[in-house]
């Protein structure tokens, strides 16, 4: 196997998971495992998490059609907008519909009929996101239509926070007041209401007000806190980055590191070569940022980071071909790459390229 892989750490994933359903409870859990599992390989995630779920969310069409190719049986929710051409896959497949305009859920109503079945529907409420929903103040008719749809099931209504981590929960307040003022539509009317679902990390850990019937966990059922919320719930990472040093030589000054001879020392020093580049979702822009850890040391990295390799200053350490280096994990966080690649935890996960070789630690 390649000497760069991660490591997931399989239980912790369920701890995580059994975390948050005993905050939540009685709501349900729908674990978001969009955009490969955040990075974390949905074929190995996906069939580990199904006993332990009622229902798995991902974005895509594409990626519930995957999960039902990996033998996924479970409910699938495709949360993404979604094109009416795309509404047989969903027959096909069997996957939930994000029902996000009129239009789609007439098309929805249509095809379901023409193919003698009732498609799974949740309707997608916009409370302030601006992405995808019909808008809370014209749901009223959106709803009224719903009810007409005789080939469809409408199982569930949510909506998604647009600043839920933002710990005064002022836009989230309006956000959770807009959706009860749409589902009063049900109450009014003495009708059933479908499962009602609207929070993600942020909401589940710092706001419960907004649990309802299921939430929706992405990065906290991988162990991380969305920056700045509060730790609520007791769960942690499941990812580690691995690799091993592939190459060690001493480099003398005068003798700078790598493409655009950014770096160079002033004295004679160790500088090893780690098998791992930008190919790998390593970032470019943490050259001359980025820290590792060998053998317990943190080691800064040093010169431009190319596509396929990037070089680590050891000083007068003796490290060797072969030593594990660490690149996330054991002391050096989501957060800390998330600085030094100027982005968020949740794009250095998703960033972990498909060359990165996905290792299950199942005990
Ligand atoms: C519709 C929907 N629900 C839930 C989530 C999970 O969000 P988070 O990872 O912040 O928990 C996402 C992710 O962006 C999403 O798009």
């Amino acid at each position: 196997m390649r000497p760069t892989y991660l490591e997931v750490n399989l239980p912790q994933l369920r701890k995580n998971l059994e975390a948050i359903r005993a905050h939540v409870a009685p709501a349900k859990v729908m674990p978001m495992i969009k955009a490969n599992a955040y990075g974390h390989g949905v074929d190995g995630v996906a069939p580990f998490i199904e006993p332990y779920v009622d229902c798995l969310g991902v974005a895509l069409v594409e990626e519930g059609i995957h999960l039902r190719d990996l033998g996924i049986r479970k409910p699938i929710l495709v949360a993404g907008g979604a094109l009416p051409e795309q509404i047989p896959l969903f027959l096909e497949y069997d996957l939930i519909l994000t029902a996000s305009s009129a239009e789609l859920l007439s098309a929805a109503d249509a095809a379901a009929q023409s193919a003698n079945v009732k498609l799974t529907v949740h309707l997608k409420i916009d409370t302030g996101m601006e992405r995808v929903g019909a808008h809370y103040y014209e749901a009223e008719a959106f709803l009224e239509q719903s009810l007409k749809c005789k080939h469809v099931l409408i199982e569930g209504i949510y909506t998604h926070f647009a600043n839920s981590e933002d710990p005064r929960l002022t836009h989230a307040r309006q956000q959770l007041e807009r959706f009860q003022e749409v589902l009063r539509f049900y109450e009014k009317r003495s009708l059933p209401t479908p499962i009602r679902h609207m929070a993600n990390s942020a909401a589940i850990l710092q706001f419960p007000e907004s649990h309802m019937d299921m939430v929706r966990p992405g990065v906290m059922f991988y162990g991380v806190y969305p920056v700045d919320v509060e730790h609520s719930v007791d769960i942690a990472p499941v990812l580690a980055w691995k690799s091993h040093v592939a190459f060690s030589k001493i480099t003398l000054p005068g003798h700078p590191v790598s493409y655009g001879s950014l770096w160079q020392s002033e004295v004679p020093t160790r500088i090893v070569t780690i098998p791992c580049g930008y190919g790998d979702g390593y970032f470019r822009r943490m050259t001359n940022k980025a820290q590792v850890i060998i053998n317990g040391n943190k080691y800064p990295q040093v010169g431009r980071i190319c596509m396929d390799q990037f070089m680590v200053n050891v000083g007068d350490d003796e490290v060797q071909v072969g030593d594990e280096v660490i690149l996330l994990g054991n002391g050096i966080t989501a957060y800390d790459l998330a600085e030094w690649m100027g982005t968020n935890e949740y794009e250095v996960m998703t960033s972990i390229s498909a060359r990165v070789p996905r290792v299950y630690r199942n005990e």
